[in-house]
């Protein structure tokens, strides 16, 4: 996988730069190339008045219904070409290769065809005949023509000019300052044949090469080197390239079949291009690195994927569909629709897992439960909550009606608790769980609930375990009971929820867990529970005393976090107002006292300081605990003072539960266990 990641950003580096390499080449360049021409092409030429695109060539003297005498044109790339620069104190190089074509008309035939550089595009007035387009009589000679022209000149006008068929420098006249004659080589001009001849600008001296079109590049003769000729004498800094040509009485066809240019780009319009070329190269620079680490980013990711514990459930589905009372797997999009989009307004609460939003899904108010991501508790958590909970019914259980794992998202739906979590009730805490009535939420701490229903709470909280314990098919255990855990339906009806911790439990390798590892919250955990790190049916059992004791005292049941923390739990409290004979004392200062029934005020409290007994096997079973609150059964004897833990306190059903299959059918999956 790492050497996957390399070879791909080296790939991703490598065509980064070849890419760059291009761009600079593009912009340092001056080029074009006509391998022949067409009419289109003319859009890319400034052609004078009598000159044309004909038969794929630029006709610089074309033939016009028969008259083709005494005419001058001009041909020339129309974009300036930047020769020099005075400010920058360079002189361009450049490299130009061309077919001619030059058909005689006349015999002789005459005038000739020129290559010319100026930064004048137009055509001199009376520039036919002898003067080839260069210049006319007034201009000749003078700096004001501005030109520098290699003639390939087909007729010996005057008797300076070369003889027939020369090719010749002109600056600024018709007068070559060198020439050189064909006569002995093997190019003719004007044998209607086609001629290539390239052009060489370069350390300030003009070359020019010549053969004919069937030879090879190599096979170029070369035809005349110039003295040094520093142009920036005698041309503005910027200059058109082309064609010049004419005819006079003696007429020839003047064509140019093909032309290439490559020259140096120095110009202004390389400022243009230098610019963007400091914007664009540290921006690609900027792209290539971010990309890169992209890259990087995804394949790590990808990897760190593949790793994930999250394919360890690959199949939730699996898991849960075999239940017909299965919750609904919803899809991602119809829980963020129903929760706008997981808007703090929504929030609920925040859990040790996850965060919990108000919904509305098939006009039902829910609550939604967002597992946080990238926690592989968070995934376990989720796993055992559509396990159990999912296929558990009943009225005293939150009832998970859907969920949802897609895109890395674990979310749960439950039926939403209108009257939030029992914790505020008892405290005022601002920890609601799962769900809770805004109305209520103003008043805070003035919520309290009356006798009647902290008993109806207990009761319900001892059948929804009873219910766990012995009720349903495979015995479950909670491992988190606690006042924040229980909800409250619009009646105050106690529905026991949040089982996430739920399940996770009895697992031969989760024997030695040191206290912090241990499941269950500081204040809930049994005694035995810091030693054996193990939940069983009496740890469950304790944390419900302890639950008995809270709603009662409406008291906090005090961090517990080791064995000697337990003298200011509320666990020791009660007991000790029991052994005073006193513990009808320790009830809620908020109830009222004409409705409180002492006889079972003090049921309650002896029961659940049995429930909460340092001895395990001196607990009471859920079914006892029902039985006591069905007032069917008196509550267990307990000892005027607590006694002290003894350790090693087997609990009863530590062996029952090792060896048990206990849900073991669905806990499979999970063998690694850690706990809260
Ligand atoms: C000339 O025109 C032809 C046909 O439209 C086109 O394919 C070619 O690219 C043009 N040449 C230049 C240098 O613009
Ligand atoms: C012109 O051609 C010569 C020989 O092929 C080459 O060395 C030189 O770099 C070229 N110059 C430009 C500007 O293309
Ligand atoms: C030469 O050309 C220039 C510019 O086109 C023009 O002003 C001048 O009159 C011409 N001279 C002759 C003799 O035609
Ligand atoms: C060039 O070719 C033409 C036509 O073939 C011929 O008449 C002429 O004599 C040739 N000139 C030279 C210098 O070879
Ligand atoms: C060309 O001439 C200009 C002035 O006309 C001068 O500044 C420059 O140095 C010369 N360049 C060379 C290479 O001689
Ligand atoms: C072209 O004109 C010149 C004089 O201007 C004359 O001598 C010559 O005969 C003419 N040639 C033709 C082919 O008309």
């Amino acid at each position: 996988m790492q050497s996957l990641t390399n070879s791909w950003i080296v790939k991703y580096q490598l065509a980064a730069t070849i890419f760059i390499i291009i761009a600079l080449t593009k912009v340092t360049c001056f080029y074009f190339n006509f391998s022949t021409f067409r009419p289109e092409n003319a859009t890319h030429l400034i052609l004078s008045k009598n000159s044309k695109i004909y038969l794929d060539a630029i006709q610089v003297t074309p033939d016009i219904r028969g008259i083709i005498s005494d005419y001058s044109g001009r041909a020339f790339y129309n974009k300036p070409y930047t020769l020099w620069s005075k400010e920058k104190n360079q002189i361009a190089s450049f490299n130009t290769t061309f077919v001619l074509n030059i058909s005689p008309q006349t015999t002789p035939n005459g005038e000739g065809l020129a290559f010319i550089l100026t930064s004048d595009t137009n055509v001199p007035e009376n520039s036919e005949g002898q003067w080839l387009g260069i210049v006319n009589a007034t201009s000749n000679g003078t700096s004001q023509a501005g030109i520098v022209a290699v003639e390939f000149d087909t007729r010996k006008s005057f008797s300076e000019d070369g003889p027939d068929n020369h090719v010749g420098i002109n600056i600024n006249s018709i007068n070559s300052i060198q020439q050189f004659s064909l006569t002995n080589t093997r190019v003719n001009l004007s044998s209607g044949q086609h001629v290539r001849f390239r052009i060489q600008y370069f350390n300030d001296r003009i070359s020019v090469f010549g053969a004919m079109e069937n030879a090879t590049e190599e096979s170029m003769e070369t035809l005349l080197v110039s003295p040094p000729l520093n142009l920036s004498s005698y041309l503005e800094e910027v200059v058109y390239v082309g064609f010049s040509a004419s005819t006079s009485n003696y007429t020839q066809l003047n064509c140019v079949r093909s032309w290439e240019f490559s020259g140096v780009n120095i110009g202004n319009d390389d400022d243009k291009s230098l610019l963007w070329l400091y914007i664009t190269v540290p921006a690609l620079i900027v792209i290539i690195i971010i990309g890169g680490m992209v890259i990087f980013f995804l394949c790590w990711k990808r990897k760190r994927y593949a790793e994930s514990p999250e394919d360890a459930y690959p199949r939730i589905e699996d898991q849960i569909q075999h239940s017909s009372m299965a919750p609904k797997k919803f899809k991602l999009r119809e829980i963020t629709k129903a929760t706008g989009g997981f808007i703090l307004q929504n929030k609920l609460g925040q859990g040790g897992f996850g965060t919990v939003y108000k919904g509305i899904l098939d006009n039902k108010e829910v609550a939604v439960k967002r597992v946080s991501k990238n926690s592989r508790q968070g995934k376990q958590e989720f796993v055992a909550e559509v396990t159990t909970i999912g296929s558990l019914h009943h009225r005293n259980l939150v009832k998970l009606t859907g969920w949802c794992y897609e895109n890395r998202e674990l979310l749960l739906v439950y039926e939403f608790m209108p009257k939030g979590s029992l914790d505020k009730y008892l405290f005022g805490d601002k920890n609601y769980g799962f769900g809770n009535d805004d109305n209520d939420l103003e008043e805070g701490y003035s919520l309290t609930l009356n006798w009647e229903t902290r008993h109806s709470v207990i009761h319900g909280v001892a059948q929804a375990l009873d219910y766990l314990h012995n009720g349903c098919e495979k015995r479950v255990l909670h491992r988190d009971i606690k006042a924040s855990n229980i909800m409250l339906d619009s009646d105050y009806n106690a529905k026991l929820g949040d089982f996430g911790l739920a399940r996770t439990i009895q697992q031969r390798n989760e024997t030695h867990h040191s206290t912090k590892e241990i499941a269950g919250t500081p204040g809930y955990m049994a005694p035995e529970t810091f030693l054996t790190g193990r939940a069983t049916v009496e740890t469950d059992v304790y944390a419900f005393g302890v639950l008995v004791l809270e709603v009662v005292c409406g008291k906090r049941p005090g961090k517990v976090h080791a064995q000697d923390d337990y003298k200011n739990s509320i666990v020791y409290w009660v007991w000790d107002l029991y052994g005073k004979g006193n513990v009808v004392g320790a009830v809620d200062e908020r109830l009222k006292k004409e409705e409180i029934k002492e006889e079972e005020v003090e049921c309650v409290l002896v029961l659940g300081l049995a429930c909460c007994h340092p001895n395990p096997h001196q607990r009471p079973s859920m079914r006892t605990v029902l039985q006591v609150l069905n007032g069917e059964a008196t509550p267990p004897e307990v000892p005027m003072e607590r006694p002290a833990f003894m350790w090693p306190a087997m609990p009863p059903s530590f062996k029952e539960a090792e060896d048990s299959s206990l849900i073991q059918g669905t806990l499979t999956p999970f063998t690694e266990i850690t706990g809260r």
